[in-house]
């Protein structure tokens, strides 16, 4: 027996690595006409800029319920529009899902979202929650409020947004910053219910009643009414839910120091915003992304917006949390959300010229 050379050996070994590698790519090739026959492993990319835990709960219950796979990334909203934006046809989204009408305006506005039919979606998301013509759903609800302490303030000393701005408030009222959607948002439904030029002198007066110039989220501002440093103040639902059930004693405490005021139920009804998604231009996996998006709707997943993040389903016949339940009924602004994005861009210079910070 001869034994090769290194050199031999090396071109030996070389060459039966090229075979195996052959072999593999045969089988390969094998492998994958095995698989076109049979369905294929379905998944769904999602661009989300929500980052509640609730989220996560419901990607688990739609991935066993379907065994579409959901990947993830998650982001700012401006950051993800403008990677959207970037990647064009490449991209490997599906949906983007979002908080706050605007917000998800501005992606249809930047033409990275697609308008999609569903009968499911358009028999259960209620018409002032969704785009008209199918660029996005909403999928959970939050009203906008506000809170008093109960200690300085009766409940029918304001009624409506509009009372903000009275000269009684001045100092007295807490709100956050203009750069925050949520506000953008509010304004964009007063400028729609009022008129622009009323809305203006609204944001006026309303910048004359701040107790501090805006500072912190919504949690900041129910704190600061709670400790004494203004009297009343703006935020969503859901935050002083989170306060009034926090394991936390004295956030508690904090939170049970103020009540909540339903605003314009006697014309228009409460400001109410939007959580939802709208599936991508370039999705690769369009049907999957409805497929998602009617998931959301069912009472497994509306039950997930109410239980993990106390917001409103946006669903007939889902029970809100007990803790939100327990503010009662109460009346809504039947104004489409994409009002709010088309008014956005008039809202921020109304209240930039008022010199809301
Ligand atoms: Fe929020």
């Amino acid at each position: 027996m001869v034994f090769p050379t290194r050199r031999a050996f090396t071109k030996l070994v070389g060459g039966m690595m090229m075979g195996t590698a052959l072999l593999t790519l045969a089988a390969c090739g094998e492998k994958k006409e095995e698989q076109a026959a049979a369905p294929a492993p379905q998944e769904v990319n999602i661009y989300s800029s929500r980052h509640y835990d609730a989220d996560k709960l419901l990607f688990a219950a739609f991935e066993e319920k379907t065994g579409i796979l959901v990947n993830v990334i998650e982001g700012k909203d401006d950051e993800l529009i403008e990677r959207l934006r970037a990647e064009g046809q490449n991209s490997p989204a599906d949906l983007l899902l979002a908080v706050d009408a605007g917000r998800l305006w501005r992606a249809q506005d930047a033409g990275v979202l697609q308008p999609v039919r569903s009968d499911v979606l358009e028999k259960k998301v209620p018409a002032a929650y969704r785009e008209p013509e199918g660029h996005w759903f909403g999928l959970s609800a939050r009203a906008r409020i506000i809170i008093y302490n109960k200690e300085k303030v009766q409940p029918t000393d304001l009624a409506r947004y509009e009372d903000l701005a009275d000269p009684k408030w001045q100092g007295r009222l807490l709100i956050r910053s203009s750069t925050n959607i949520y506000n953008q948002s509010l304004v964009g439904s007063i400028v729609a219910a009022d008129g622009p030029e009323q809305a203006e002198a609204w944001a006026q007066g309303v910048v004359k009643n701040f107790a501090r110039p805006p500072q912190g989220g919504d949690i900041d501002q129910i704190k600061a009414v709670a400790a004494g440093e203004g009297d009343i103040a703006v935020s969503n639902t859901y935050y002083l839910a989170r306060l009034l059930n926090s394991s936390n004693d004295a956030e508690k405490a904090e939170a049970e120091k103020v009540g909540v005021i339903f605003p314009n139920q006697g014309d228009r009804g409460a400001h109410v915003n939007i959580s939802g998604a709208g599936v991508t231009k370039h999705a690769p996996h369009k049907d999957a992304a409805i497929k998602f998006l009617e998931f959301l709707t069912t009472a497994e997943a509306q039950q997930i917006f109410a239980e993990a993040n106390y917001e409103f389903p946006v669903v007939d016949g889902i029970p809100a949390h007990p803790v939100v339940a327990a503010w009662g009924d109460f009346k809504r602004d039947s104004l489409n959300a994409a009002v709010y994005g088309r008014n956005n861009a008039e809202a921020l210079k109304i209240m930039d010229r008022a010199g809301w910070k």
